[in-house]
């Protein structure tokens, strides 16, 4: 069976994305659409020079959406990275822009008949898939953000450099909005079989939160953009879909409870998210993940005024 995947929007996160797949062998089909054809054009161009020495056989079409009718997977990693450059505060400097681009994306996709399942990078990632979940009309479930998949792998990152293990040794999950609002939900975090709250103290602790939320502005104002954690992130969330592999891992999904997308563990495979998990979270978690789906809700009403 052929495995078919599309990714919108060829820029620092789209490219490394489709790099990584090329060379994992993700699927044999990949579908690359940009606005900048030149750049998109490239960059395939490129790949088919990476084939030549991986021995496995990618097909690469460019800027086709009709091409994307029986894809497996679509990945959305348009956006404009340069409108962040000047903010040191939040997420949404995009919105304005990114909003507009999934009214045109969606209408492209459904049009093309697309029923895959949609995983979204774009930013303010909660707030976009939410917005391309309403316009392109796919069931909740085939819609998925990449959340705080990469919030979490910070958190895991300075928990493990703490104590000397890989950061795959640490178990756990930072929840809500991936942005300002988001928290490490320290009830939930284990390692080498102990409770976090038992290895740090409240002050470490806060400083590993701090850590894990601020990360992303450490990298970015390194260079100006943030990628290989991001696509990454990305990678494992389409493997997990097209390999049916019923992970567990959090990622921005639709919370009834809380009417909106955020990030929040859940099993993901190949229908999308197979089932939400329940988290017995402390009274304070419970609050700032309602604090942190207001915030959300709060952008996904702008976003829909700017489109
Ligand atoms: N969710 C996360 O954790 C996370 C992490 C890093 C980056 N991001 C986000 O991912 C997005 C991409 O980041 P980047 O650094 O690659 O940005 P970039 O500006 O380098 O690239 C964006 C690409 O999207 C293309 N594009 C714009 N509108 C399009 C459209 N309608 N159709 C097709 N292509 C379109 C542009 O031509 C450009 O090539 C941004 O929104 C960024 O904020 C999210």
């Amino acid at each position: 069976m052929t495995r078919k995947i599309g990714i919108i929007g060829l820029g620092h996160v789209g490219a490394t994305l489709a790099h990584s797949m090329i060379l994992k062998h993700t699927c044999d089909h990949l579908v690359l659409i940009d606005t900048n054809e030149k750049k998109v054009k490239a960059d395939a161009l490129d790949f088919c020079d990476t084939v030549a020495n991986t021995g496995y056989p990618v097909h690469i079409t460019v800027n086709d959406y009709a091409a994307l009718k029986d894809a497996d997977v679509v990945v959305s990693t348009l956006g404009n990275i340069e409108l962040q450059a000047n903010n040191t505060d939040d997420r949404f400097a995009e919105l304005p822009f990114t909003s507009k681009q999934v009214v045109q994306v969606a209408r492209d996709l459904k049009a093309s008949g697309f029923s895959g399942v949609l995983l979204v990078v774009t930013n303010p990632v909660d707030a976009v898939t939410q917005l391309y979940q309403q316009y392109t009309g796919l069931p909740k479930e085939q819609v998925i953000g990449t959340g705080t998949l990469l919030d979490t792998a910070r958190m895991k990152r300075a928990v493990a450099d703490r104590l000397q293990v890989s950061p795959a040794s640490v178990s756990g999950y930072n929840l809500g909005e991936h942005g300002n609002s988001q928290f490490v939900a320290w009830s939930q975090v284990r390692v080498k079989g102990h409770a976090i709250t038992d290895l740090f103290s409240q002050e470490e602790l806060d400083a590993i939160n701090y850590e894990s939320l601020r990360g992303g502005h450490t990298v970015f104002f390194g260079k100006f953009y943030t990628n290989f954690g991001i696509a990454a992130a990305a990678q494992r969330l389409a493997e997990a879909v097209i390999n049916d592999s019923h992970e567990e891992m959090p990622v921005s999904n639709y919370r009834p409870e809380y009417g909106t997308y955020l990030g929040y563990p859940a099993i993901v495979g190949r229908k999308g998210i197979l089932e939400r998990l329940d988290l017995h979270l402390t009274e304070e978690e419970k609050e700032k993940l309602l604090h942190s789906a207001e915030t959300i809700k709060e952008n996904t009403r702008k976003g829909l005024e700017h489109a």
